[in-house]
């Protein structure tokens, strides 16, 4: 039962929706414009609120979901392990050649459903970054990196360990943005473009 939950979790996390509600809803392929993920960010940027606010409840869903599973089917497998397993299948989509977002929506959702307490402190200081930068990108892992910290106070080393592993992997998703950070081009909101990066 344990390997179905594996697999169920990947397949979750392999639900690339930004690029399904793009094609099926506004046949646009988002990997074409804007920075040419696939995540919420660039759903935002390109097809605007509505669709951005879609693929984002799926993506943090996705994470969610894939937590509880354990719980669901009764099995003594950590949760925040079953979490992750959701967030590679975000970053490495089987339903799209393999090519999928940053994580952030995904892993945003995993600690969402373990710990919510730790979720709402990570978003606040998410928006309080993104409020003075602008930049979805350098506030996801400005984010990231202060969630370590906090982990701390809640001595669950599972979190901690899970933090820190995604916050790399997260980062080293970015690091496209990091350039573009770097350099200054970094897009901010409110997005103004849909024209390739
Ligand atoms: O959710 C990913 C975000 O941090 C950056 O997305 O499209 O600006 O590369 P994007």
């Amino acid at each position: 039962m344990t390997a179905i939950v594996i697999i169920l979790a990947y397949l979750l996390g392999s639900i690339p929706s930004g690029i399904w509600i793009g094609k099926y809803f506004y046949h646009t392929d988002i990997r074409k414009l804007g920075s040419g993920n696939s995540g919420t960010t660039n759903t935002y940027r390109v097809l605007g609120k509505k669709a951005g606010t879609v693929v984002l409840i799926m993506d943090i869903l996705k994470g969610s979901i894939a937590t509880l599973l354990p719980l669901w089917f009764g099995l003594s497998i950590h949760p925040l392990l079953i979490g992750v397993i959701a967030a590679i299948g975000h970053t490495y989509p089987i339903f799209a050649g393999f090519k999928g977002g940053k994580a952030v929506a995904t892993s945003a959702g995993i600690i969402l459903a373990y710990n919510p307490p730790f979720f709402m402190i990570a978003i606040v200081f998410f928006l309080v970054y993104l409020y003075f930068s602008r930049m979805v990108s350098l506030s996801s892992i400005l984010a990231c990196l202060t969630a370590i910290v906090v982990s701390f106070s809640f001595h669950d080393w599972a979190l901690t360990t899970v933090t820190v592993f995604l916050t790399i992997f997260i980062t080293y998703r970015h690091r496209s943005n990091i350039e573009r950070i770097k350099n200054g081009t970094e897009s901010k909101v409110p997005f103004g473009y849909r024209a390739k990066e």
